[in-house]
């Protein structure tokens, strides 16, 4: 294969997220989730916005579908809201809601559309969080029960289940930062709800492969960490860039493909907890075969060990002020990116994904991987003629998939790629500030307007060549 050359079976897809673009919050007999309750406490996102509207998927889905007919995709990831199919996270479901994926899976599959459906994007039913959330291990078995219901009734029309999308953020930033539902800051409760997720990961895996038999597609999406010692002649710097990937990534690298969590890790968080929620079986639970690891990667990280007496530093593109996401991690200081950056304040570096994947291939042997989400957000300007020219956008996505072309060269078993966003969307608590879609979304009147990052993206899906 030329480094610029896709193969035919190469996956081309677009991905999207149900809280963050299907607004009918209220409607359908949808339930509320964390990020009702969570967007709609003062203070907790970007002047007070919510997804109630969002880019009005429920009602517009039609007009998206055939979007990305125009755009050539292979595939659409999407995911499923846990409280509009079952509005309490247990017992009985919401036969609309059942039907409103019934219906779009429908009109995909028409279409030639493959879909890859997560389960979990962050929408956890409120109900379950008022029992404890994610640190009630009741909420795995909940979980499982609901992938299983969801194998059940829409099993046939689904290519790739990806149980969870970044346990990280939801564990970390959910419960120890507290910048994402339910907005928590206990890092007890994160590595709790961290351990807790990988169950339900194993838990609903397994349901899944119990109903629709052992050959279906199970996956899990992380966003895996890249990170770089400032001074990498330092040891102390480099030890600290060690610690960020057993805090950020081996927590889930480590029981969904190891079947344990590193002694290092349980060391190093000791002072936090006794991991006395890992319970006899439970690893044997957790690691089901992974048939793709879902990979999404945006940016990379610099750290350096903090001597002690030492403070501030930067917030490593975590929001000031909030607490860190980084439990156990007091001595390390994440510094402020240096650039290019995105809207996002994050930096650009392509070779972090050619990186990540490559060390993937090698930690896991031929391990199938999919890109399931890379993008960027940027200020994106509407001409006089209210199109949207956003050559910054281009220019990431090509040096992205350049950086995954290389990886494939090399070896690295990637299936696909699926850009982040298909729309402009709800970007958690940076509200509708932030827009990460190659389609425009004017949210005063719904009206999508594809960017010329779309038109550029929709040349390479035809023609499986990247331009230079
Ligand atoms: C990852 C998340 O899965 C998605 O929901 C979010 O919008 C993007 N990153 C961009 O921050």
């Amino acid at each position: 294969m030329s480094p610029r050359t896709f193969p035919e079976s190469f996956v081309w897809g677009a991905a999207t997220a149900a809280y963050q673009i299907e607004g009918a919050a209220t409607e359908g007999g949808r339930g509320p989730s964390i990020w009702d309750t969570f967007s709609r406490t003062p203070g907790r996102t970007f002047e007070g916005h919510t997804g109630d509207v969002a880019a009005d998927h429920y009602h517009r889905w039609r007009e998206d579908v055939a979007l990305m007919v125009e755009l050539g995709l292979d595939s659409y990831r999407l995911s499923i809201s846990w409280p509009r199919v079952q509005p309490g996270g247990t017992g009985e479901l919401n036969a609309e809601g059942v039907a409103f994926y019934r219906e779009l899976l429908d009109a995909l599959i028409a279409e030639g559309i493959n879909p890859v459906v997560t389960l979990y994007h962050w929408d956890l039913p409120q109900e379950l969080e008022d029992a404890g959330g994610w640190t009630n291990r009741d909420t795995a078995y909940a979980f499982a029960d609901y992938a299983r219901a969801m194998a059940r009734a829409l099993g046939d029309r689904v290519e790739v289940w990806t149980t969870l999308n970044e346990p990280w953020c939801t564990a970390y930033l959910g419960y120890a930062s507290g910048v994402h539902a339910p907005g928590r800051s206990d890092p007890a409760a994160a590595l709790t709800a961290a351990h807790h997720l990988n169950l339900a990961h194993g838990l609903a895996g397994a349901a899944i492969r119990a109903e629709l038999g052992e050959e279906t597609n199970v996956s899990i999406t992380l966003n895996l960490h890249v990170t770089r010692p400032a001074d990498p002649e330092s040891s102390a710097d480099l030890e600290a860039a060690h610690r960020v990937n057993l805090v950020g990534n081996h927590v889930f690298l480590g029981p969904l493909l190891d079947g344990s969590y590193p002694v290092e890790l349980r060391e190093l968080t000791a002072r936090i907890t006794d991991w006395s929620f890992v319970l006899p079986g439970d690893l044997g639970l957790i690691r089901q075969r992974v048939d793709i690891l879902g990979v999404n990667y945006y940016s990379t990280n610099y750290v350096r060990h903090r001597r002690a007496g030492e403070t501030g530093g930067g917030s490593g593109g975590h929001g000031a002020g909030a607490a860190s996401p980084w439990v156990a991690l007091d001595d390390v200081e994440f510094l402020d990116p240096a650039g290019p950056l995105t809207a996002m304040g994050w930096n650009i570096e392509p070779e972090g994904l050619y990186e990540l994947l490559t060390a993937l291939d090698n930690a896991y042997d031929g391990l199938p991987l999919m890109v399931t989400e890379n993008g960027a957000a940027f200020e994106d300007e509407v001409g006089p003629d209210g199109e949207v020219d956003d050559p910054s956008r281009v220019d990431y996505l090509r040096a992205h998939l350049g950086a995954v072309a290389r990886a494939m060269e090399d070896g690295a078993d990637v299936r696909g790629y699926f850009v982040w966003s298909l729309l402009d969307n709800f970007e958690w608590a940076y509200g509708y500030a932030k827009r990460f879609g190659i389609i425009r979304v004017d949210y005063d009147t719904q009206q999508r307007t594809p960017k010329s990052s779309a038109r550029w993206y929709a040349e390479l899906v035809r023609t499986g060549q990247l331009p230079d």
